[in-house]
């Protein structure tokens, strides 16, 4: 066995080519734990007895460049106890061929949560959800639904290498998923966060576990008219167009603030009867049955200052069957957490 170095020189090179970071996550990435004892192997996939040359950075790696942790065994590369000066782009070479490469990067014992730097919301039970990452000096984030993406394998399907960033470190995806908005979740989503540091050195890697229900925040609703009945006022409220429907059966239950006339004190409402005397409103819901996060509040909308009639009055709304489908996704919610 015989050991190589790395040469300096080589990393000084590199970093004059540009100060960007890897804003993509490279095909042959392989991730070496920090402080991992398991040494990586890199094969050059060659079958034959020729021998072969490999490269780090650009710079060959020879006999007389002699550097801890990089061993060449038979035509593969041994990479033990890999630290910063051994990651970037590794390459096997016979004469001018290229046989194969690999990006190393490091995976550092970074402390910090997912919670802490990427929230998920649902603003519905249909078919997404939507996440946005949070936290700087990454240049490239991804992520990924499932077990594969956890452990890592090929097979797992990422999201967002080339994803939209919002602005200084911040990263927005919209995520699938296969969930059926009627059935009670029984499992958990199994979500994994990548993240390639903007030196190019390191990645970040997170998993979160969560129930969809978990992360349900409803837009705003809507507040279609005001109509005055006897000394209150009755609100007419409408779920969000980004709501699942039918309305019926995922309801929603709408909290009213308002400010009064008189006094400019604010009271609030879950009754969709408010005092008559109001000068401004405002409505945000949420979903009764999970407890979800509430919706933002509406914009304030005044209430005109006449007399009978506050808001403009339109045809009535019917109940219809909306207790009984209620009821029966309750039952069929008990149901099944008996069952899970
Ligand atoms: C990061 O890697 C990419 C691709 O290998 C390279 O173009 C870029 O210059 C590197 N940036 C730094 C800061 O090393
Ligand atoms: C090098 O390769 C040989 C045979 O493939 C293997 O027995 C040996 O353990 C390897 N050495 C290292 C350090 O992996
Ligand atoms: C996102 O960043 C802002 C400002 O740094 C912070 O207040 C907020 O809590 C962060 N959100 C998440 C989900 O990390
Ligand atoms: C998603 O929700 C909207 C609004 O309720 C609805 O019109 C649409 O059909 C839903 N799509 C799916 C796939 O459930
Ligand atoms: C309030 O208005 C809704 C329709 O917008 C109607 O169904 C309901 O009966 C009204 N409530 C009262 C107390 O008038």
């Amino acid at each position: 066995m015989k050991t190589f170095s790395l040469w300096i020189s080589g990393l000084l090179l590199i970093s004059l080519t540009g100060a960007h970071g890897l804003d993509y996550f490279p095909e042959n990435l392989v991730v070496a734990k920090e402080n991992d004892v398991n040494p990586i192997k890199l094969t050059c996939g060659t079958t034959t007895k020729e021998t072969v040359t490999w490269k780090h950075k650009g710079e060959e790696l020879d006999e007389d460049s002699v550097e801890e942790g990089v061993e060449l065994n038979g035509s593969d590369l041994i990479l033990s106890k890999v630290e910063t000066p051994l990651v970037g782009e590794y390459s096997c070479w016979r004469g001018e061929k290229m046989l194969s490469s690999f990006h190393v990067l490091l995976e550092k014992e970074e402390a910090g949560e997912l919670e802490s730097f990427m929230s998920c919301r649902a603003k519905s039970y249909n078919c997404s959800f939507s996440c946005t990452w949070n936290r700087t000096g990454y240049a490239a984030v991804r992520l990924g639904l499932g077990h594969d993406c956890r452990q890592g394998l090929k097979s797992c399907q990422w999201l967002g290498s080339s994803s939209k960033k919002i602005q200084n470190g911040a990263f927005q995806f919209e995520l699938p998923h296969s969930l059926s908005p009627y059935a009670e979740e029984s499992s958990r989503l199994e979500l994994t966060a990548e993240a390639i540091s903007i030196n190019n050195q390191s990645v970040l890697r997170r998993n979160k576990n969560f129930y969809l229900r978990d992360i349900i925040q409803p837009d705003s609703p809507k507040i279609v008219r005001c109509q005055a009945v006897d000394q209150e006022l009755n609100v007419t409220i409408e779920p969000p167009s980004t709501w699942s429907a039918p309305h019926s059966f995922f309801t929603l239950e709408n909290e009213i603030e308002y400010r009064l006339k008189d006094d400019d004190k604010r009271g609030r409402s879950s009754s969709t009867l408010i005092p008559k005397g109001i000068s401004q409103l405002r409505v945000r819901c949420r979903d009764p049955l999970v407890v979800s996060a509430w919706s933002q509040w509406t914009p304030w909308k005044n209430v005109r200052t006449g007399r009978e009639v506050p808001c403009q009055s339109r045809k009535k709304g019917g109940k219809k069957n909306r207790k009984k489908k209620q009821e029966k996704r309750k039952n069929q919610d008990a149901g099944l957490s008996q069952a899970s």
